[in-house]
């Protein structure tokens, strides 16, 4: 239910962002010309496609590409050269590991992730999907009130695992995690940390395991879930997250002054866009140094394929998903799962001029969508929110149409207060 309702709510935002674009949610699927249905909530091909694409909410479940297989590897910083922009990458895992919104940068061997004033920060996100696994990455966090940072795993049916940075409070990091997007206002809790987050560098884990979840500082376990105390007796399912799901990194404006009240007070307030670094070096910031992901097995029932993930039906549980030898990239941003080879010879360099008027390039709102708190992706507008779209422009931006990458703002907002979202969306749309 709540569910819906935050579909509602971003559909609302994104019909509110694009008057153009078809919007998504639980009840109602993309159309067949535009079959996937973004993390946003939104309908189109090419990037729309890949990862963030919602199955259940897209035309069929073939529509979004397969998932690219977990890739056990330790990224290093010394250039970019394995990320690819959002508009550029077309689903080829093997060439990118990561793909990008936003203006990210490398400095003394650390990935910087930036947001300049009135921008949607920058989201930085793995395409090999982790279905159980550890990461490990050691990450300075930004600061200020409003100020998100974060290091995520979330499927494309929005299960999620989260840490999250309050750039209000650099002693403690909030651990979270959502269920197929249903939102509970209280699966969040603090975890402390023994020196300051923006100062100092830390080592954070999620290790993921099929039966609990543990989140760790520095190799103490601050917080463990086991699968079996998420039991919902009434849906007779465990609430837990048990799907393939993407490594996000991402900084984002949780406190714009446009988003909704819950979300800016979740946030610390409303983020001050003078602050010491934004006048000293333009920007605000978080680094990431090393970051390792190792793969565990995925439950013996998924089969055996060896190249991606698929799921084959809509319970969206573990055992939905299974392994398969299906590809995972489109020959351009026209095509989509159900036809990844249309369009192959015309170049996939376009992007730039797909992203208005042709639905390839979906808009990044900063934030995962369920991220904080869970929700599916789309919501994470919630946050930063469609306003994105009107009044932000990414980072770097070339074009404001790019998305961000955020990690998920909506949960947040929602956490913070289903009403203040709804009241803040009516004055949107008045407006
Ligand atoms: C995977 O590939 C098979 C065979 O080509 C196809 O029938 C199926 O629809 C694909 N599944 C998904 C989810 O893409
Ligand atoms: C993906 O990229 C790799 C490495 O650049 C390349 O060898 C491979 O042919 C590409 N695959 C597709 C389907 O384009
Ligand atoms: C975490 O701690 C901060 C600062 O003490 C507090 O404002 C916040 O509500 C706490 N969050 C949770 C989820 O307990
Ligand atoms: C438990 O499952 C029922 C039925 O699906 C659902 O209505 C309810 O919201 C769930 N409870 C929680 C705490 O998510
Ligand atoms: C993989 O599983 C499928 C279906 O269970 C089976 O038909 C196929 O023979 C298996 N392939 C291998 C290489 O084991
Ligand atoms: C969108 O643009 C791409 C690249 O220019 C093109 O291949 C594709 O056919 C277009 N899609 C639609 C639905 O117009
Ligand atoms: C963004 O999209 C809008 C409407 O779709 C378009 O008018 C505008 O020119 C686009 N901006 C860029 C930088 O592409």
């Amino acid at each position: 239910m709540v569910r819906f309702v935050s579909s509602l709510l971003l559909a609302s935002l994104a019909t509110f962002a694009s008057a153009k674009t078809i919007s998504c949610s639980d009840g109602s699927q993309c159309p067949e010309e535009f079959p996937c249905c973004s993390q946003y909530g939104q309908c189109g091909t090419g990037a729309y496609c890949l990862g963030g694409c919602d199955p259940l909410m897209s035309y069929s479940l073939d529509s979004c590409v397969a998932n690219p297989i977990c890739k056990s590897k330790t990224y290093k910083w010394d250039n970019l050269d394995s990320a690819a922009l959002n508009t550029k990458y077309l689903g080829n895992a093997s060439k990118s590991d990561w793909v990008y919104s936003g203006e990210p940068k490398v400095k003394d061997g650390n990935l910087i992730l930036t947001m300049p004033k009135n921008s949607v920060g920058t989201l930085f996100a793995n395409n090999h999907y982790v279905w159980y696994g550890k990461i490990k990455g050691k990450v300075k966090s930004s600061r200020g009130q409003g100020v998100v940072t974060g290091f995520i795993l979330l499927s494309d049916v929005k299960d999620e695992i989260d840490f999250e940075f309050v750039g209000s409070d650099l002693n403690n990091v909030q651990t979270n995690y959502y269920f197929q997007g249903v939102l509970d206002y209280m699966n969040g809790a603090n975890a402390s940390v023994s020196s300051n987050t923006f100062e100092e560098w830390h080592e954070y884990e999620i290790d993921w395991k099929p039966e609990a979840i543990t989140w760790s500082v520095d190799g103490e376990v601050k917080r463990t879930l086991t699968k079996e105390s998420t039991w919902n007796e009434t849906g007779k399912r465990y609430q837990f997250p048990q799907t393939p799901s993407r490594m996000q990194l991402s900084l984002w404006p949780a406190g714009q002054a446009s988003n909704a009240p819950g979300t800016i007070a979740w946030a610390g307030g409303e983020i001050d866009w003078n602050s010491e670094d934004i006048q000293k070096q333009g920007y605000y910031s978080a680094s990431f140094g090393e970051i390792t992901v190792e793969c565990y097995d995925p439950p013996s029932s998924a089969g055996n394929g060896t190249e991606s993930y698929i799921l084959t039906n809509k319970d969206a549980l573990a055992n939905s998903f299974k392994l398969s030898n299906n590809d995972t990239v489109l020959a351009s941003l026209g095509a989509t799962g159900l036809n990844p080879s249309l369009g192959a010879s015309s170049s996939s360099s376009s992007s730039s001029t797909s992203s208005s008027g042709n639905n390839s390039i979906p808009e990044n709102r900063g934030g995962s969508g369920n991220e904080p708190g869970t929700t599916g992706s789309g919501s994470s507008s919630g946050s930063g929110s469609s306003s994105g779209d009107s009044s932000f422009s990414q980072g770097s931006s070339d074009d404001s149409n790019k998305t961000n990458g955020a990690a998920s703002p909506n949960e947040h907002a929602m956490r913070g207060s289903l009403f203040a979202v709804l009241v803040a969306i009516v004055v949107l749309v008045t407006l």
